[in-house]
């Protein structure tokens, strides 16, 4: 680890042993067993309360406040790993020893550039798109580019894949001179698709596609971003680590190591938690038999909404409208009066604080210090979320989550606000996916039913007769 990101480190370090002195981590016997189908459970609307399989990828304490890849304490893979290496440990179920990071690096370092499925995604309005919408767009391009789910009877056909070589697009290569340097794919580097899978196509349901999506969900998404700004997207750097990459792709400035580890942390605490909507919503597609792209389009449209991940870009636009510190105590006196839910506080499992939140507010905070617009940002989240946590907190158990302060923090890595959403698809990409596998290899097709309540036994009236 280089020795500038030690203090993020200890950041990390010190919010873990905050939590841990504050609450136990424990496993409730109830929800960490063997299930033998069927059973009984007490559901509430929205499948509150439902069990709908078993998982070996994820747990998470709502009353206590833990969250668990794997068997690994969100905390200490912060503190110790990489987004490579806890991708990793989702989709394979352990950590990489050193051979196995390395080869799955070279695998995702080569899926970083997506140019085929640039050249079609520019061929639409991106820049008045909501971003959210364009990154689900960009997922499917990517399925026509690399897949042959669309070939008549699923054969391989490698003469109607989108050849890079045809495909050249205008791209930065150079972004610090970006007024002038605007210059095509490179022909060599990228001359064909079957580095990583010994085919020109390969089908949708693979790891190999899981690869492709983790690594093209962040170019896909860095290149919205450029467009956006009407800018040419960067060409992927390959020596930079995914959070590096990722940045680097956004802004077209290679991080500091701090900047660096910063996203990388963030890309740790947001690729996996449990069933949320977004997740159940590429699981029951991909519970059709459907494919992993069109699970991963799901999740980018589930993960959307404000109730969900939405509510980051919703949580800097409220503190801007607070406008100071010396405005919460009244702002927040309005809202509650007008029953509004303040953004990036409260979440259907955690009744407990946040533990993503307890890494995130300090990480924030490192990154306003001496930033004369960002530091009066998070001095308001930071008196706002006093205020909330002692007025309606402690009662309904109400406090910050993910979303509160990871705007923040992405913000003063020089993301917009639209961004946000998609940095916390480009992480949540590897939960998804793995979660999608574990489910196949014992699928079930999703099949709640609805109570009806409505009438029977209506006489149909012609429509010249309705009135
Ligand atoms: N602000 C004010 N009151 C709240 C908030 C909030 N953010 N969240 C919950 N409450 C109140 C509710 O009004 C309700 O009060 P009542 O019992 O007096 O009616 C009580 O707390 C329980 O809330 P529910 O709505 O039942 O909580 P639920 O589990 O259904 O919803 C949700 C969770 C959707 C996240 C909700 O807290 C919310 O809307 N938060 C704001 C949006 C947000 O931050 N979403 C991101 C969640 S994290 C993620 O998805 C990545």
């Amino acid at each position: 680890m280089h020795k500038n990101t030690k203090e993020i480190t200890k950041i990390v370090l010190r919010a873990a042993a905050k939590a841990r002195k504050e609450t136990s981590a424990e496993p409730e016997p109830k929800l960490t067993q063997s299930v033998n189908w069927p059973i009984e459970c007490v559901v509430g609307p929205g499948l509150e309360g439902a069990i709908a399989c078993e998982s070996k990828i994820g747990y998470v304490n709502g009353s206590k406040g833990w969250l668990v890849y794997r068997g690994y304490d969100v905390f200490d893979l912060c503190a110790n790993s990489t987004y490579e290496e806890v991708s990793y440990l989702l989709l394979h179920g352990q950590l990489p020893d050193a051979s196995q990071l390395k080869e799955y690096k070279r695998a995702l370092v080569q899926c970083r550039n997506v140019p085929g499925t640039l050249r079609l995604l520019l061929n639409f309005p991106v820049e008045n798109m909501h971003p959210m919408a364009a990154l689900r767009l960009g997922i499917n391009l990517m399925r026509q580019e690399f897949t042959y789910e669309d070939q008549l009877d699923h054969k391989p056909d490698s003469t109607s894949s989108i050849n890079t070589d045809e495909d050249a697009i205008a791209m930065e290569t150079v972004p610090q001179g970006e007024n002038h340097a605007v210059y095509e794919f490179s022909e060599k580097k990228f001359k064909s698709k079957s580095d990583l899978t010994g085919n020109e196509l390969e089908s949708a349901a693979s790891l190999n596609s899981c690869y492709r999506l983790i690594s093209g969900t962040a170019s896909i998404a860095a290149a919205i971003n450029r467009i956006r700004q009407k800018h040419f997207p960067i060409e992927a750097n390959l020596k930079l680590s995914h959070a590096a990459n990722l940045i680097y792709m956004m802004t077209g400035k290679i991080p500091t190591p701090e900047e660096e580890r910063i996203m990388d942390i963030a890309l740790i605490l947001h690729a996996d938690h449990g069933m949320n909507a977004s997740t159940f919503a590429a699981m029951v597609v991909a519970s059709t038999l459907s494919d992993i792209y069109f699970s991963v389009g799901s999740g980018i449209a589930a993960l959307s909404g404000p109730l969900h991940g939405g509510a980051n870009e919703q949580v800097i636009h409220m503190l801007r409208e607070i406008g100071d510190v010396e405005n919460v105590k009244s702002w927040l006196k309005k809202s509650l009066e007008n029953k509004k839910k303040i953004a990036g506080f409260g979440h259907r499992v955690y009744k407990a604080y946040d533990p993503r939140a307890r890494i995130l507010s300090p990480l924030a905070e490192y990154l306003a210090k001496g930033n004369k617009e960002m530091l009066p940002l998070f001095k308001t989240a930071q008196c706002l979320e006093k205020e909330v946590v002692s007025t309606i907190g402690k009662k309904k158990n109400i406090f910050p989550n993910v979303d509160y302060y990871s705007g923040l923090v992405y913000h003063s890595l020089g993301m917009p606000s639209e961004m946000f959403t998609p940095i916390f698809t480009v992480s949540r990409v590897s939960g998804w996916t793995a979660r999608v596998m574990e489910y196949l290899q014992k699928n079930r097709i999703f099949r709640p039913r609805a109570m009806y309540v409505g009438p029977f036994n209506k006489q149909y009236v012609s429509l010249e007769k309705r009135k």
